[in-house]
């Protein structure tokens, strides 16, 4: 990795398949990022345990999979470092260190915490590990001395605490051995889901990047439009309507989204034809993440993992160093 290029870390918690949304927030972002920055991807399935372990069964096969739809999606293996967390044991260990120095009161009043063990009812979140998510994630930064951060508004909170966990290390040892990440924001709305709700894995209402050409045009079929055009002859709203979000983001014919909103709101064009064309640039669009899916196998993805978690060790090691020096273990 280059000395002048500055480090990024973003990771994302194997719970499920990727879809559009991860796309637009996310992956589209890092793929341009790793032309510039030193970059680290990380499939964060510690995180995961810590909202499935009554049920880990599916993490190891869905770190695969992530692993799969970013490199279909072009994220560069001879570009990015693309790794696991739980093969690089040097998460664990710095973890360890900075819930040692982590305040309570700032874990119990981190806002992502406290909705969410608000919001995700059926599973037993009320646990140490849960609190100390953010302390986790503070380690994964720190262990890349990432600079940046490439993340959405949701995590912002956890950025602020792995700041505030770095100064205290700092000041408690006197050494300045981290940099101070700073979040670099998509710059997308969020994507709706299909239903015109918040995008999520449990109301399914979502298009996976490993969606096959059928089950994109039904999704699309089933899409929330205007519900109250009764019939395609009363005029409908453009606006709001995740139909036409979509066609905004999907469908690089300007022209022709132009002129479907023009039709929509004057009642000239049934839902029909909106979502066939729809399904067409999506599907379009989806062609070749999903042709380049196929050609990985599973072999290949274990492979680049293997080589992902050697060269996080190695950044990750030189940084335990200079942790445990201050510690006064080395
Ligand atoms: N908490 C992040 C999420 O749920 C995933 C994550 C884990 C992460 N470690 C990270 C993101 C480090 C950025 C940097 O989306």
């Amino acid at each position: 990795m280059s000395n002048d290029r500055k480090n990024i870390l973003s990771g994302m918690r194997p719970t499920g398949r990727l879809h559009l949304g991860h796309y637009v927030g996310a992956i589209k972002n890092w793929v341009e990022l790793q032309e510039t920055y030193n970059s680290y991807f990380m499939v964060a399935d510690w995180h995961a345990l810590m909202s499935e372990y009554e049920n880990p069964s599916n993490i190891k096969l869905n770190s695969i999979e992530i692993a799969k739809d970013w490199i279909a999606c072009g994220i560069d293996p001879a570009k990015s470092v693309i790794f696991v967390q739980s093969m690089v044991p040097e998460h664990l260990e710095l973890n360890m260190v900075f819930s040692m120095i982590t305040p309570l009161g700032w874990l119990e009043r981190c806002t992502t915490y406290k909705e969410q063990l608000r919001e995700i009812t059926g599973r037993m979140l009320a646990t140490y590990g849960f609190l100390g998510y953010p302390v986790l994630q503070a380690a994964d930064i720190a262990l890349y001395n990432a600079h940046v951060v490439p993340v959405g508004v949701d995590q912002l909170p956890h950025l602020e605490l792995t700041r505030e966990i770095i100064r205290r290390f700092h000041s408690l040892y006197n050494k300045t051995i981290f940099n101070e990440p700073e979040p670099l924001l998509t710059q997308v709305p969020k994507l709706v889901g299909l239903d015109n709700r918040k995008m999520s894995k449990s109301y399914g209402n979502f298009i996976a990047l490993s969606d096959d050409a059928n089950v994109v045009k039904k999704k699309v079929r089933s899409m929330y439009t205007d519900p109250n055009r009764v019939s395609s002859d009363v005029p409908g709203n453009v606006e709001g309507n995740p139909v036409f979000m979509y066609h905004d983001i999907f469908n690089p014919d300007k022209n022709e989204v132009a002129d479907l909103k023009e039709r929509y709101k004057a009642g000239k064009v049934g839902d029909v034809e909106v979502k066939d064309k729809l399904q067409a640039a999506i599907n379009v669009f989806l062609e070749p993440i999903r042709s380049k899916r196929n050609t990985l196998t599973d072999d290949y993805i274990m492979n680049i993992l293997q080589e992902g978690a050697k060269a996080a060790r190695y950044q990750a090691g030189k940084v335990m160093s200079k942790v445990k020096k201050c510690l006064h273990q080395l």
